[in-house]
């Protein structure tokens, strides 16, 4: 899959050093030629020696270095480069890059190519949440730096949270898709929804639901990658679109729904990967609600499903794409789903499995098709799942 590609490893200094050994052996196993620029901190977690045996080069560790004999001058690795990958990425190093501050191999290099650039974060969940982190990730992501959601679970540290390297397979993966984006959805439009609709009950006040929209963000990148023409539908959420696509805020089902048609007749691929609300008050308040009595009732209408609407209008050269988020009789219940909205394919959750659903960096999903085909997707980060689905979905065009 990598075959010719030069990929420079970057690797900063966290305990997660030592995962970068898998993944330079992975990328050469798929072909690549492999070069590994270690900053000095990440020299007290492993040594240059296993980097230079594991990928079968030099490795930079000091831009004060003499040249070595295969001419590594101060920007030879970033204009040899088809890609960077810096895994573990470190506050620190993400910070220099985020800022324009080149002071050591490494954040030279990287400031030095034009060549795409993926961070993989590892680092204490505080220090990752930390909005000058976030801040600096996101000023990253909006100028085309490309960054992969962290794992969640136990940090070396002893803290639970986001911070975690990415399994190196995962890892991998994403370096492939790079490559594979070789344009396959070029001259395709596709409609994304993401996120959760929130449906008012006063003017302080709304039905909400958990979905981060982390899916359908991953889904827009992916498409964009591959060279879709996207446009994403997005309820509220924190996350950062990537620059190149087209995104509609909305609040409500109902709003969802007018942007969606609005969209629908020119988009040859429809995913709706948003959690809409099925229900909203039957009356906004005008004024916020006073806490008068004991109880109150709220009571709540049928919002329309617009998957559902979609099915009915779909074109034979459309694709339609839905989720169900189940927390029993998976298949069973995506099944009748798919049947019901008359889908293409069906992208199935159980949200009650530890590292799948709402909030999670990872998912794990089954896909559904229309000819009764089942295909499981182990538990993996969003943006390798996204790309499973987009291929899937490619293949049935
Ligand atoms: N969907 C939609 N409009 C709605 C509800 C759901 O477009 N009002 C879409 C979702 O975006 C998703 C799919 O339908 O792609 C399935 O959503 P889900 O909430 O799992 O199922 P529901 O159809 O709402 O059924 P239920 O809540 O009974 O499980």
């Amino acid at each position: 899959m990598l075959k010719g590609k030069n990929i420079v490893v970057g690797v900063s200094g966290g305990i997660a050093a030592y995962k970068a050994v898998d993944i330079v052996s992975r990328l050469r196993k798929q072909g690549a030629e492999v070069y590994v620029i270690m900053t000095s901190s990440a020299t007290n977690f492993v040594t240059p020696t296993t980097f230079r045996e594991i990928s079968a080069n030099p490795v930079v560790t000091d831009m004060w270095d003499e040249p070595k004999n295969w001419n590594v001058e101060h920007i030879a690795l970033a204009t040899k480069a088809d890609l960077f990958l810096i895994a573990p990425a470190t506050a620190n190093i993400i910070g220099k890059v985020a800022n324009g501050i080149a002071d050591d191999m490494l954040s030279t290099t990287i400031m030095a190519t034009k060549a795409p650039v993926i961070f993989a974060p590892a680092m204490n969940s505080n220090m990752y949440l930390n909005p000058i982190v976030q801040s600096n990730i996101k000023s990253l992501t909006a100028i085309g730096y490309t960054f992969m959601d962290p794992d969640v679970g136990m940090l070396a540290c002893g803290v639970e949270g986001p911070g975690r390297l990415p399994e190196p397979s995962a890892i991998v993966e994403r370096v492939v898709s790079m490559f594979v984006r070789s344009n396959d959805l070029c001259g395709k439009k596709i409609l994304i929804t993401a996120g959760g609709t929130i449906e008012p009950i006063d003017p302080v006040r709304y039905i909400g639901n958990r979905s981060s929209g982390k899916m359908g963000y991953a889904l827009a990148k992916a498409a964009l990658s591959r060279g879709a023409q996207v446009t994403l539908i997005s309820g509220p959420t924190s996350l950062q679109p990537p620059t190149g696509i087209d995104v509609r805020y909305i609040e409500t089902a109902a709003e969802m729904q007018n942007a969606v048609l609005e969209e629908f007749n020119d988009s040859d691929i429809i995913i709706k990967a948003a959690a809409v609300a099925d229900y909203r008050p039957q009356e906004v308040a005008v004024q916020k609600i006073k806490k008068t009595g004991e109880s109150i009732t709220l009571t709540l209408v049928k919002n329309p499903d617009i998957l559902y609407e979609l099915g009915k209008i779909k074109k034979e050269r459309q694709l339609l794409v839905g989720f169900a988020a189940e927390t029993q009789d998976l298949i069973e219940n995506a099944m009748s789903k798919m049947t019901r909205k008359n889908l293409d394919m069906i992208v199935a959750n159980d949200v009650t499995m530890p590292g799948a659903g709402f909030n999670s960096n990872t998912n794990i999903v089954k896909l559904i098709f229309k000819d009764g085909r089942i295909e499981e997707i182990p538990k993996m980060s969003k943006d390798a799942i996204a790309s499973i689905i987009l291929e899937n979905i490619l293949k049935l065009g």
